[in-house]
Order: C-alpha cells, then structure tokens, then sequence
C-alpha cells in the first residue's frame, strides 16, 4: 500500500483576489516543503482566486497544489459562464473538486454530469488534473440506513466507463451532507465505514491493486480538533476541508495532523 495522505482546503465561494493572496501567503509561511515526503497538501480557491494564489506559491517555491472546485466538460465553445480543463491546467491546477454535494443540491448537478467531467480530467494522460470526487449522504438517507448503497450507486455512477488505468490519480471524498459546515462531524467509526466500502467498490470496479492505491478523503466538518482521530482510520487517506481551511492556523494544524 502506497497512499499518501492529501489535505486539501475547500475555499467554496470565499475570499476576493487581495484575501485569497493573503490567505495563501499565511499558510505559505507556515507550510514547510519536507512535510510533502508523507503528506500531498492542497488548497482550492475560487476560479478567480487560482492564479493569484498559484503565483503566491509558485514564488515561495512551496509544494502545495492548486485544485478548482468545478469544470465544465467541454472544450471550448458557447459554454456562457463555464471554464474548461485547459483553462484549469493554463492556471496551474492539478486538482478538481467534482460533485459536492452543494453543486449536486443547489445547481442540479447529476450523477452523469459527475461522469463527464471526470472523464474530461483525465482525459490529459500527460497532464491530468486529477478528480476529487464528491459524495455522500443526505441526513434522510443515513436516518433510513440505505447509505451504503447510495454511496455504492454515487461511486459507481461518477467512474462509469473508466478502466484501472484511468482511476489512477482519481479521489474519492466521502462527504455526508449532514456533517457539511454542520459542526456535526462522523465519528471515526462512521467515517472508515464508509470510505471502507467505498475502497470495496473500487476494487470491484478496478480491481484490489488499484483501489489500494487510490486516496479516500472524509469531508465534513474535519477541524484541528477532531483531524487526528479521522486520519488515523485505515481507510481514510486524507480530508477535504472546508470552514476550517479558510485560516491559515487551522489549515495547517490539520496538515499537521496528518503528518
Ligand atoms: P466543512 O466543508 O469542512 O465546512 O464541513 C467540507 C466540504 O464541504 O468540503
């Protein structure tokens, strides 16, 4: 088994070009390169944001990533209001967010859409930008106890038509909706449950070599507090962080936690 942890901050729709260059200068000066031996770090600002802070980073020479938190799925064209993969890699991004839940439930993003923009990531082979998948259940759906099922259904839905080869690179980040920006966070317990199945699911899909590599994330209210006991689960490879990723100071004490 040869995963690596990945912290990666989810801005969501926070932080101006002046913030974000702030922001990413305070988590620059703490962030320390040797830490990138055990651990991958990521932040992921708006699209606005992506270069600034790229140029920020770029400068200190510091080996964090920069990830978008959506793409379209085509090339170019009349797409009013969308970005492309292209544009993403132009602007230094080797990361994606696809499919949170809040692009699923606010902006009527499907399974399908899920599907195509992953496949539009990767198609690169040189360059690829790789995808953080989002999913997760809603409160009614853990309340029922079909969750596994669902996230089963997710998982499958947003890998449809890709082979092993293709799934290397690609994250998976189990965020249930009911512990999004909720204080609410899954236990531990709760948390390696799912991001358990999720591998199972992967390894059916890709086979058990690939699924061992591949990184599982939780998302969902993950703070300083509470990082260490979740990253110490078997399955859970890293986090998607979003309340907490907008200071520098709890930024990097989980990228501390998970060292
Ligand atoms: P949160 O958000 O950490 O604020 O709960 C996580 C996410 O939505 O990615």
């Amino acid at each position: 088994m040869t995963r690596r942890k990945l912290i990666a901050g989810n801005w969501k729709m926070n932080n101006t070009v002046a913030e974000a260059v702030v922001l990413t200068q305070e988590i620059s000066n703490r962030f320390e390169n040797d830490w990138t031996d055990t651990v991958d770090v990521a932040i992921c600002p708006p699209y606005v944001d992506l270069k600034p802070a790229h140029t920020v980073l770029e400068f200190d020479k510091q080996k964090i990533a920069i990830g978008a938190q959506n793409v379209y799925w085509e090339a170019s064209g009349a797409y009013t209001g969308e970005i492309s993969v292209a544009m993403l890699r132009d602007v230094g991004c080797t990361y994606c967010i696809v499919g949170h839940s809040e692009r699923r439930t606010l902006f009527g993003e499907t399974n399908e859409d899920v599907n195509k923009k992953v496949k539009a990531l990767i198609e690169n082979k040189v360059q690829p930008i790789h995808p953080i998948v989002c999913v997760g259940e809603s409160l009614a759906v853990r309340d029922e106890g079909t969750y596994l099922d669902f996230v089963d259904k997710q998982v499958r839905a947003a890998f449809a038509g890709l082979d092993a080869t293709d799934a290397a690179g690609c994250v998976v980040a189990y965020e249930p909706i009911w512990a999004i920006g909720t204080g609410r966070t899954a236990t531990p317990e709760q948390a390696e449950e799912v991001c358990r199945a999720i591998r199972v699911t992967l390894g059916e899909l890709f086979g058990d070599e690939r699924a061992d590599d591949m990184r599982v994330l939780y998302g969902g209210s993950m703070n300083e507090g509470n990082a260490e006991l979740l990253l110490a689960q078997e399955d859970i490879d890293g986090g998607l962080i979003g309340g907490a990723a907008l200071k520098a100071e709890s930024f990097i004490a989980i990228v501390k936690a998970a060292l």
